[in-house]
């Protein structure tokens, strides 16, 4: 099989929201097919940054997407190659059942017949009892299997991640992990959490980790820093060992 290059870069991307200044002169490359983490403390820019590189809000600078300007795709190409999971599933809801509600980005991009995915996925993640259901009567952890499903049932090249870790219980991190992991080998993974035992948990599968402090990314690291106590206590990230001690 033959890897397509996927990349995505910032160039001083700057995101204002309300006349406050959220992001400061952002300068990124992912590479992929790969996995990378941008971790930060609660209020650093995790959602926001995640958000402007799938053209959800508006921003000032650059975001170039396989070589071209991200302003140049259409809306419904741009859903084809980037899938962005919400953090608080319960926003992206909308729709009456469960199954409507992950069929409605196939019927969104033209690819309906998509059921081979389909399948795979609520089988992964066993939704399927749930398929009749309206997606707001559902658990938190329940919700967030949906809503990955939701959207990655498109089967994009770059995969958004945010938070995706929080609610699930031990099986469904198990299945998240193996399900990140598996897919990194031919996509773009992007992961934006706190959550530093998540990232130790990949650590022989992360390519980058950045690190987000106050709207600015103060550095690009492997996986050495989840363990780095003092650096990580300046920028309010729980060190892996916090959980152990
Ligand atoms: N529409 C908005 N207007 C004003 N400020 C906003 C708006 N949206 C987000 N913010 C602020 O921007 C900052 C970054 O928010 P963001 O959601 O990106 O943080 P985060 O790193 O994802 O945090 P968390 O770990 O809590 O999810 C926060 O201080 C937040 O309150
Ligand atoms: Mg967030």
């Amino acid at each position: 099989m033959v890897l397509q290059v996927i990349s995505l870069e910032t160039r001083n991307l700057t995101v204002k929201l309300n006349g406050n200044i959220i992001l400061r002169n952002i300068n990124l490359k992912f590479v992929g097919p790969g996995l990378y983490f941008v971790l930060g403390r609660n209020g650093s820019g995790k959602s926001t940054l995640l958000r402007a590189l799938a053209r959800l809000i508006p921003f000032e600078g650059e975001i170039i997407l396989n070589g071209v300007d991200i302003t140049k795709y259409r809306r419904r190409e741009l859903s084809r190659i980037i899938g962005y999971v919400w953090q608080n599933p319960f926003y992206g809801f909308f729709e009456s059942t469960v199954e409507r509600e992950i069929k409605f980005i196939l019927k969104n991009i033209g690819s309906e017949e998509n059921n081979t995915r389909f399948k795979e996925l609520i089988e992964y993640f066993e939704v399927g009892d749930f398929l009749r259901r309206s997606p707001f009567t559902l658990s938190g952890g329940e919700a967030k299997r949906v809503c990955i499903c939701s959207v990655l049932v498109a089967d994009q090249q770059i995969y958004l991640l945010d938070e995706p870790e929080g609610e699930l219980d031990y099986r469904g991190l198990e299945k998240l992990v193996n399900f990140i992991e598996s897919e990194s080998k031919r996509k773009l993974v992007i992961v934006a959490t706190h959550n530093t035992l998540l990232a130790h948990k990949m650590r022989r599968t992360i390519n980058k980790i950045f690190i987000v402090h106050n709207g600015i990314v103060v550095g690009e690291f492997g996986p050495e820093v989840l363990v780095n106590k003092e650096f990580l206590a300046e920028v309010g990230i729980v060190p892996v060992y916090w959980w152990l001690e």
